[in-house]
């Protein structure tokens, strides 16, 4: 199932979707903004694994991730400071256009490294899917450039890993695009490695292409 006021970015890390999501939401004050891992408890909790001060096993992870997405997509509308933080069924439903930073495809993607690819697809297979899908393309190499200027890296980001979740993402990708399980979604590949204008400019000609709003 699509829902129609949706739309999600996603990328391996360090590919840029923040900056583009900066400029869309100067460009469109009447969209929704929000972002996965949540800034609710759970998304909290994910934060402090991911930097490595609370320790699970993959599988819990990937449960976890799972969660806080249910409360991300079916919990209570909740935003703060312009921020959507859970609800995003209710926002849309509501006629808003809601644009996350990461969805279930960065689980699926990411928690195929370490656990068996079957646990984030059994997890997140009654999950809505997005409208529009904006996917960052970027080699690994260049991503990993990008991070290490901004300082600190979480444990995701050593470029072996990087590079798997890539291929991971081109699996995803692949089961996704134009199949059955997909319908109703548009999948679009960016150029990350574009200059940020251009960039811009081809997202909003996509959005514009579905919501007719520049
Ligand atoms: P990220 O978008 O990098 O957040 P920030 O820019 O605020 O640090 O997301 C944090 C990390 O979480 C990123 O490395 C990808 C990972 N992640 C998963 O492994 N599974 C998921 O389902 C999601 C949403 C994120």
């Amino acid at each position: 199932m699509v829902l129609e006021n949706f739309i999600v970015f996603e990328g391996i890390d360090g590919a840029g979707t923040t900056t583009q999501l900066e400029i869309l939401k100067s460009r469109t004050p009447e969209f929704l903004f929000t972002a996965e891992p949540t800034s609710s408890e759970t998304g909290k909790f994910l934060r402090k694994m991911l930097k490595g001060e609370i320790q699970v096993t993959n599988e819990t992870a990937a449960y976890i991730f799972a969660a806080d997405r249910n409360e991300h997509i079916n919990g209570n509308c909740i935003i703060e400071e312009n921020k959507l933080i859970t609800g995003i069924k209710s926002a849309c439903e509501k006629g808003k256009i809601v644009v996350s930073d990461r969805y279930l495809f960065s689980s699926l993607a990411y928690q195929s490294i370490d656990c068996s690819p079957e646990i984030p697809r059994t997890l997140n297979k009654f999950f809505p899917l997005p409208r529009l899908l904006f996917f960052f393309d970027i080699e690994p190499e260049i991503s990993l450039k990008r991070i290490s200027s901004r300082g600190q890296k979480e444990i995701y980001e050593k470029i072996d890993f990087l590079k798997r979740t890539k291929e991971e993402y081109e699996k995803v990708l692949a089961e996704y695009n134009g199949t059955e399980i997909s319908k109703g979604m548009k999948i679009v590949r960016i150029d990350a490695t574009a200059d940020k204008e251009k960039i811009s400019r081809k997202i909003e000609e996509e959005i514009n292409s579905i919501y007719k709003i520049f």
